[in-house]
């Protein structure tokens, strides 16, 4: 049994969760109870990250203290963490006394063995605000091209860098004042004083991914710049010791925040556990952040150094997530694609996310995609068209003929011992972070059991008399499968494995509890496992987020107002789409076509299988939606239009080559036809 702890990033505490938060934050969720499910003994905790100007500004804006600020943000952030059973042991601020105490101690410590530094530093100041200012916080015209209102930092238009004294007319985003040039002394940790150290810890086995320590032997090459560590009051955060209106840069207390939150979940929780024995300098337990792509230089060079300076161990390894896309582009606010964690948990059940998110994560620091039409589908074909079916498959009939009982035999020993040992394979994946190949392997085996039950036909057996032993032994074997495949999924599926667990009656829901197969053992009456990702609960989404948006665009919006305007689920208003051009527009080719038979599609309650006569030699398949509104013979006969060059889509029941136009308000839909006298195969437009 290993001692492991494992940290999230923490997130700022100036703004809610959102689903790219979250790929990172399920991702070690998974990690974790993968862990504790092989019998390992993980700690894991996790923190707001409450310092920094922009939390001090966003409280300003709001009205409140920067305390009352942080209050309200942890309190959703631990709403929204719990909303999607991402389970710290913890849940700490940066903004603690031990979290202070120990920033001071490893400061000093660092101070003592010769790595800070003291210098005068020249850079704008804001008059009216009294603060100085970051490059985000001034904007000016570009010194090359003369582009206007670009930041302090870097031009969009030309591409320049500068530094922000540079830029021609200058002013303050905060107060719109020209702000002057003051030098103030400022605070640095050394950190060339660690290059040589950094480049080996950066290349021990298992630090890092690969391609990070590729990507830092760059920033090697280029050589390391000393570190500056303070802000000028006013700042939200800890004061630095000895050095008066100094404060710690927020990237200073952050992650030491990792270590004061397992230090506080020591204090009120375990004292049992020993802060030494995770953190002393030749701790044989394991210490893992899981972080996302963008703060790696921060983890992987700052973090050590630190820790290397002030005598600690520094972490066994840092597990990188790439960036989340949604439907192929950036989280878009206008696209309704920033869905926020609470958002989303007013709409949909979290399993789902946590399902998709493991089918698309590795080991490999690479972006993933959420493409909300393949969500839907890969959960309802994955999860509710393959696991969950094979035990409302069977358990009817373990319930109702054979008094909830599973048969004194299994009746197909070398099957279920399949399912067994492939658990090897797939705990290895899971510790590997490789959870797309766990999932990939667990679905095949669904496959398995599906296709066993297949072919054995229960339901038909049952109706034949004297068959009975026969079905009571499928039956239980199909039982038996599905438990291996609950078991498999459990890190994922926390909610379906406690359902599961409960209506197996089964003590332990470990990897190892899977090898003792169930005979002769008694169940509880089947209760239905999970729903279908109803599509229109997604659309809903994407327009709440639109909405919830829209009312947060000022700064100063209570908490109050947030949550109503996000209750209120409005339609999509005229105007709300992205603007496309008529080149957009004219890519997409409209045709007249005329439906030739309509069908109900068994399995499905929402589906229409249509076939259209396009004009083209051959028919064409269509899956339409629509059958909550139409009945098959309607539609027979009936002219419509369709897109008929759109990408054919896979779905459960066959490929979709082709989509019906139709009008909707989430009430009624209504196909749109063309006057008669169009034909088939007629361009609209
Ligand atoms: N406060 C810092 C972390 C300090 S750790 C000592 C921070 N906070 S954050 O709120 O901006 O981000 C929290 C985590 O979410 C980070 O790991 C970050 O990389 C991750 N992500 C934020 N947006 C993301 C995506 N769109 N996609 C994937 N991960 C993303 O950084
Ligand atoms: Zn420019």
């Amino acid at each position: 049994m290993r001692n492991i702890l494992v940290t999230n990033a923490l997130p700022y505490a100036n703004g809610p969760i959102h689903m790219g938060h979250l790929l990172g934050y399920i991702q070690a969720d998974i990690w974790v109870r993968a862990m504790r499910a092989m019998g390992h003994n993980v700690t894991y905790v996790c923190a707001d990250d409450a310092h920094g100007t922009a939390i001090m500004l966003r409280a300003e804006a709001n009205g409140i203290s920067a305390e009352q600020q942080i209050a309200n943000v942890q309190k959703e952030h631990i709403r929204d963490f719990d909303g999607f059973n991402v389970l710290f042991d913890h849940y700490d601020s940066t903004h603690s006394h031990e979290n202070k105490a120990r920033s001071e101690e490893i400061y000093i410590k660092n101070r003592e063995a010769g790595n800070i530094a003291i210098r005068p530093v020249t850079q704008l100041f804001d008059p009216e605000k009294g603060m100085f200012l970051s490059d985000r916080f001034i904007k000016g015209t570009c010194p090359k091209c003369k582009a206007e209102d670009q930041y302090g930092d870097a031009c969009e238009v030309c591409a320049t860098t500068y530094n922000a004294t540079e830029l021609l007319n200058p002013r303050s985003t905060l107060s719109g004042a020209t702000p002057i040039e003051k030098s103030s002394d400022h605070y640095f940790f050394k950190l060339p004083n660690f290059a040589e150290y950094l480049q080996k810890w950066t290349r021990d086995e298992g630090r890092l991914p690969v391609s990070i320590a590729n990507k830092l032997d760059e920033w090697f090459e280029a050589g390391l710049a000393d570190w500056d560590i303070s802000r000028d009051a006013p700042y939200f955060g800890f004061e630095i010791p000895d050095a008066p209106n100094k404060y710690f840069y927020v990237w200073v207390d952050a992650p030491i925040g990792y270590m004061s939150s397992f230090e506080n979940y020591i204090k009120t929780k375990r004292p049992d556990l020993s802060f030494n024995d995770y953190w002393e300098k030749d701790s044989k337990n394991e210490v893992y952040h899981f972080i996302g792509k963008d703060i790696v230089y921060f983890h992987a060079l700052f973090w050590p150094a630190m820790l290397e300076g002030a005598n600690y161990r520094t972490p066994t390894g840092l597990f990188v997530n790439g960036f989340l896309t949604v439907n192929g582009q950036k989280m878009s606010k206008s696209r309704g694609t920033f869905i926020k964690a609470e958002t989303y948990l007013q709409h949909l059940n979290p399993e789902y996310l946590r399902y998709y998110f493991a089918s698309k994560l590795s080991d490999k620091v690479e972006d993933s995609d959420l493409n909300l039409e393949d969500f839907v589908q890969k959960v309802n074909s994955d999860l509710v068209g393959k696991v969950v079916n094979i035990a409302s498959r069977c358990a009817k009939f373990i319930n109702t003929n054979y008094d909830n009982k599973l048969s004194v035999t299994c009746a197909e020993p070398q099957l279920v011992q399949s399912f067994i040992d492939a658990g090897d394979s797939i705990a290895k994946a899971y510790e590997a972070r490789e959870f797309s190949t766990a999932v990939r392997e667990i679905m095949a085996l669904a496959d398995k059991a599906n296709q066993y039950i297949d072919e054995k036909k229960p339901w038909a057996l049952a109706k034949i008399e004297g068959e009975e032993q026969h079905v009571h032994d499928v039956c239980s074997v199909g039982i038996n499968l599905f438990r291996q495949l609950a078991i498999y999924l459990a890190p994922v599926l926390p909610v379906l494995a406690t359902q599961v667990q409960d209506f197996l009656k089964l003590e332990s829901f470990d990897f190892e509890s899977r090898k003792h197969v169930l005979i002769h053992h008694e169940i509880a009456l089947f209760q239905p496992l999970m729903q279908r990702v109803d599509p229109k609960a997604v659309t809903a989404m994407v327009e709440a987020s639109k909405e919830s948006l829209k009312a947060t665009a000022t700064p100063v919006t209570t908490e109050k107002t947030k949550v109503k305007n996000i209750n209120k689920k409005a339609e999509p208003k005229i105007g709300d789409a992205d603007i496309i051009g008529i080149e957009d527009f004219i890519k997409v080719d409209l045709r007249v076509a005329k439906i030739l038979n309509a069908s109900i599609v068994e399995g499905s309650d929402k589906l229409l299988q249509l076939t259209l006569d396009a004009g083209e030699t051959e028919t064409r398949n269509v899956f339409s939606g629509i059958r909550e509104f139409y009945q098959p013979e309607d539609l027979q006969g009936k002219l419509v239009v369709f897109v008929a060059n759109l990408a054919p889509r896979k779905m459960r029941f066959g490929i979709s080559n082709g989509m019906v136009l139709a009008a909707g308000n989430g009430e009624g839909v209504w196909v749109i036809s063309p006057e008669t006298g169009a034909k088939p195969g007629d361009k609209v437009s």
